[in-house]
């Protein structure tokens, strides 16, 4: 589809955390898989800001951008629709960071909840300067709209900030971007927590069906309910939450069989781990083929690179223009 047919830009980001779990899928994945047939959308590996923890010991990184790409591509975003690309393959990332950060001052950056929990073991410049790099990710495009979660509603805040206070200083030149929210269903772990790699109670998309078996039937339940025949309460259940993302009508196939005792939790853990199998199988199918051709991948992401650019060389020419830092532009 030509650029001047949709009408708003989307720039989604996420750090390379290597292979995605199933939480990671259902909550932004799947939203920018659906995204992507309705805006001009933009989808950023964000390589630099993993460094703000991982700069010390960046061996990992190269896998976890790849593994991600991966999990991005089988997921279904479409290069052919999005501009699928790497952080630190467009260097304007790091331009309007540097210019950005004379808009703001430092209390500003300090007082964030996100600097405020994690500042007694990151307390670097780079880390401080977390969320105006984010800004920057985003104004580069000129996107309109960023789908993040709650947690982000600070950052995208201040990326509009950072675009209004540009443009006040100098001249109209950058979007102010909004945030998308969108609904999201909570997936929780097996320990009940949130689903998360670093907790080690997640469901990899890469897993084969037996392990997922296995990990559905680790999954906590309604401890009042030990046997089949005892009642049970889905609603405290995370095992009927992930049923409400997969199975179709779980309120009237799961909900009272498993109040009554009719339905004990091995089986009512079967039936989930089935329903997940079954919608991950083409994921999981395409995910294989993907691995087998490293080179294509690391092709689309400079090819989603070269795309990226394009539009980041035309902001970042306005952006030069209206700070009178362009010394050599030739006069139109
Ligand atoms: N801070 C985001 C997160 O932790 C990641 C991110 C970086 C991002 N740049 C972005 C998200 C730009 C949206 C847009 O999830
Ligand atoms: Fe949870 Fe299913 Fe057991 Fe009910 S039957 S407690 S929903 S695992």
């Amino acid at each position: 589809m030509a650029e001047t047919q949709r009408k708003e830009t989307i720039l989604s980001g996420m750090q390379p955390s290597g292979a995605l779990h199933i939480g990671n899928f259902e909550g932004a994945l799947a939203n920018w898989v659906r995204l992507q047939n309705d805006y001009w959308m933009f989808c950023c590996i964000v390589d630099w800001h993993a460094l703000t923890g991982s700069w010390r010991d960046t061996r990992a990184i190269k896998d976890q951008i790849f593994l991600m790409a991966v999990d991005w591509l089988a997921a279904g975003l479409d290069p052919e629709k999005c501009a699928i690309f790497i952080q630190s393959d467009v260097k304007e990332h790091a331009e309007l960071h540097l210019l950005f950060s004379m808009l703001i001052t430092v209390p500003t950056l300090t007082r964030l909840p996100t600097y405020q929990e994690k500042k007694d073991s990151l307390d670097s410049y780079g880390f401080l300067g977390y969320p105006v790099l984010q800004a920057a990710d985003i104004c580069l495009y000129a996107a309109n709209k960023v789908p993040v979660g709650k947690d982000q509603e600070k950052h995208i805040w201040l990326a509009a900030d950072l675009a209004k206070r540009f443009n006040a200083t100098y001249k109209k030149t950058l979007v102010e971007p909004e945030a998308l929210f969108t609904e999201v269903p909570v997936m929780p772990g097996n320990d009940n927590r949130k689903m998360s790699k670093s907790y080690d109670n997640h469901i990899p998309i890469e897993y084969t069906d037996k392990q997922t078996e296995k990990r559905v039937k680790s999954y906590f339940t309604d401890p009042k309910k030990l046997r089949q025949g005892d009642p049970g309460n889905p609603d405290t259940c995370p095992v009927f939450l992930l049923h409400k993302v997969y199975s179709d009508n779980p309120e009237a196939e799961v909900a009272p069989d498993c109040r009554s005792g009719a339905l004990g939790c091995v089986d009512c853990k079967l039936k989930l781990s089935a329903r997940l199998n079954e919608r991950l199988r083409p994921i999981r199918d395409r995910r294989a083929e993907l691995v087998k051709r490293p080179d294509d991948v690391w092709d689309i992401l400079q090819v989603g690179a070269g795309r990226a650019r394009t539009r980041a060389e035309s902001v970042m020419d306005k952006v030069r223009s209206a700070m009178k830092i362009n010394y050599r532009k030739k006069k139109k």
